[in-house]
């Protein structure tokens, strides 16, 4: 298993505070917001990693994290994204480096409570398709949003004006090798992204999509509720706020 963390895009939600850096090197309570989506792969035991920069001081990233020896890492990989593609696009940068391994995905702004380790030691049994996590949420609107009936997820609806239900799809996604030539197939969505929605709803088709429901907090730090929530979230671990 190898593990992907996407941390381009341009980060205009938090402007001014992404005018001279980049979104995941703003602080969240005492560390960067990019060691945490590092933290949740390492925590889950892996260890071969690329990160996908983009944006402003991309070059920072290196300055920081250099070869990983902070989070007991050797080495780790580095790529750019150019412009802000959407999420998929970023990941279709990855496909080399993951040569149709399996691979965990964690978004650059999602910080989660609790490991993933158990959930990633099952998906190595599920061996082929995909896994998502959900989140119940009191604003879906937010997020991308899974319709369920029974134990099946049956579609994913990214951030729909009427939510079908409370459960948020969580930025951490659980892949085959055959994600890349799903992301080969899409079409920019109306914001003009490549949607990692699309490519989850692509695996709910084909019947290969299994969920868990995460446990513990999370939160994602792309807007400043969000960041200022975060940021109280991660206090809280320290007995602080
Ligand atoms: O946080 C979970 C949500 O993330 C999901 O529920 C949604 O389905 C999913 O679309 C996404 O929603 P957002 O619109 O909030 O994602 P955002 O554009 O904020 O991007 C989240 C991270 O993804 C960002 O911190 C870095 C990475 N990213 C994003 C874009 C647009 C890239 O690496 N490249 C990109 O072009």
């Amino acid at each position: 298993m190898k593990g992907v963390v996407l941390a381009g895009g341009l980060g205009t939600r938090l402007y001014p505070l992404t005018k001279v850096t980049n979104k995941h090197l703003l602080p969240v309570y005492n560390k960067p917001m990019i060691y945490y989506p590092i933290e949740t792969l390492v925590g889950a035991g892996i260890t071969d990693i690329l990160l996908v920069t983009g944006g402003n001081s991309a070059g920072d990233f290196l300055r920081l994290i250099g070869n990983g020896k902070e989070f007991g890492l050797k080495h780790i990989n580095y790529t750019y994204q150019e412009g802000e593609g959407g999420i998929a696009e970023a990941l279709g940068l990855a496909e080399h480096f993951a040569d149709r391994d399996l691979i965990t995905v964690v978004l650059g702004d999602n910080i989660i409570e609790s490991s993933i380790r158990k959930a990633v030691d099952d998906f190595k049994r599920q061996k082929e398709g995909a896994k998502i996590f959900l989140k119940a949420v009191d604003d879906p609107e937010r997020f991308g949003v899974a319709v369920l009936n029974g134990d099946k997820v049956t579609r994913i609806d990214e951030k729909p004006k009427k939510p079908e239900s409370s459960y948020a799809v969580i930025g951490i996604y659980m892949y085959d090798g055959t994600v890349f030539d799903i992301i080969k197939t899409l079409k920019p969505s109306g914001r003009g992204e490549l949607e990692i929605t699309d490519v989850n709803n692509a695996y709910i088709e084909r019947g290969s999509m299994t969920y868990e429901i995460l446990d513990g907090w999370w939160t994602d730090a792309g807007t400043f509720p969000s960041l200022a929530r975060a940021n109280q979230l991660v206090a809280s671990r320290y007995g602080v706020l």
